[in-house]
């Protein structure tokens, strides 16, 4: 028996990196999975790998993408139980570097994507008889960092939404949590932008971190089947740390 037998599940970014382990661990659990990304070949890959998840194009900056990807979980399974809004960009350029429009683009993928998959998801979660939602924050939804104005006021961003979506939705039954991966080795943590500016203090960045070393994306994926079943039935508008510590102290 999985944690998620007779859940259906719609995860964003779902085609590499943490999303991918989610789609997995998902379908490991019994749920059926529907999962959206932009990296079309990668996402029907891993589909083809699996039974029981299916890929959709799905840019979370698009609503027209955000109908078609619900509307796919509905007509295939009949029903909608849990949202994961996992997709996002990073770029690490200090303010005085950064172009509007690239600050523009991240706030628009990591925050306004997810409002966006809030919005559209919540009448199929309410009529499924509720749900569950995951909002992905990061560390970085606590603490600035240099070079990570953008993305740091995203992802502090999605603690508000969260909240405020909690406030919404608990009285149809869906619940809204954020959860702060922080130093879990992805594509996005190891682009070159961001080990160029950090490479130097590596191994303070590690020593730094009580569990003296970084995650690992199946490690993330265990919190997100938590959050997604109904063994946290009680947990709305909560925020929950999956980074080795990383914010305890520096
Ligand atoms: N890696 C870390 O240490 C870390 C730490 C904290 C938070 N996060 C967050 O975790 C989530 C997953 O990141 P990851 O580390 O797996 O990175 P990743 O780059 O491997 O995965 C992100 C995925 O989002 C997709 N994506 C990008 N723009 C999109 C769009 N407009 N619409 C749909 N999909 C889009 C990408 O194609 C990719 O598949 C992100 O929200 C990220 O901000 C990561």
């Amino acid at each position: 028996m999985g944690q998620l037998d007779g859940k259906v599940a719609l995860i964003t970014g779902g085609a590499r990196g943490m999303g991918k382990a989610h789609v997995r661990r998902f379908v490991d659990e019994g749920a059926k999975v529907v999962f959206g990304d932009v990296l079309d070949e990668e996402g029907a890959k891993l589909a083809a790998d699996l039974d029981g998840a299916a890929y959709v194009h799905l840019d979370v900056t698009e609503p027209a993408d955000w109908e078609a990807a619900v509307r796919a979980a509905v007509d295939a399974h009949g029903a909608l139980h849990v949202l994961v809004n996992n997709a996002g960009i990073m770029k690490h350029k200090t303010i005085e570097e950064m172009t509007l429009e690239e600050c523009r683009r991240i706030i628009e993928v990591n925050l306004v994507g997810q409002w966006l998959g809030i919005k559209t998801a919540t009448p199929a979660l309410r009529d499924s008889g509720g749900g569950s939602i995951i909002n992905v924050s990061s560390t970085e939804g606590f603490i600035g960092a240099a070079g990570m104005s953008a993305y740091s006021s995203s992802k502090f961003g999605v603690r508000g939404l969260t909240k405020s979506a909690a406030r919404e939705l608990g009285q149809y039954g869906i619940r809204v949590n954020s959860i702060h991966p922080g130093g879990i080795i992805t594509a996005m943590s190891m682009q070159h932008d961001v080990v160029e500016a950090t490479a130097h203090r590596a191994e303070a960045i590690l020593d730094n971190l009580p569990l003296r070393r970084l995650g690992g994306t199946k490690e993330v994926s265990g919190l997100l089947v938590f959050l997604a079943s109904d063994d946290s039935s009680y947990c709305t508008g909560s925020e929950v740390l999956v980074d080795g510590g990383l914010v305890t102290g520096f």
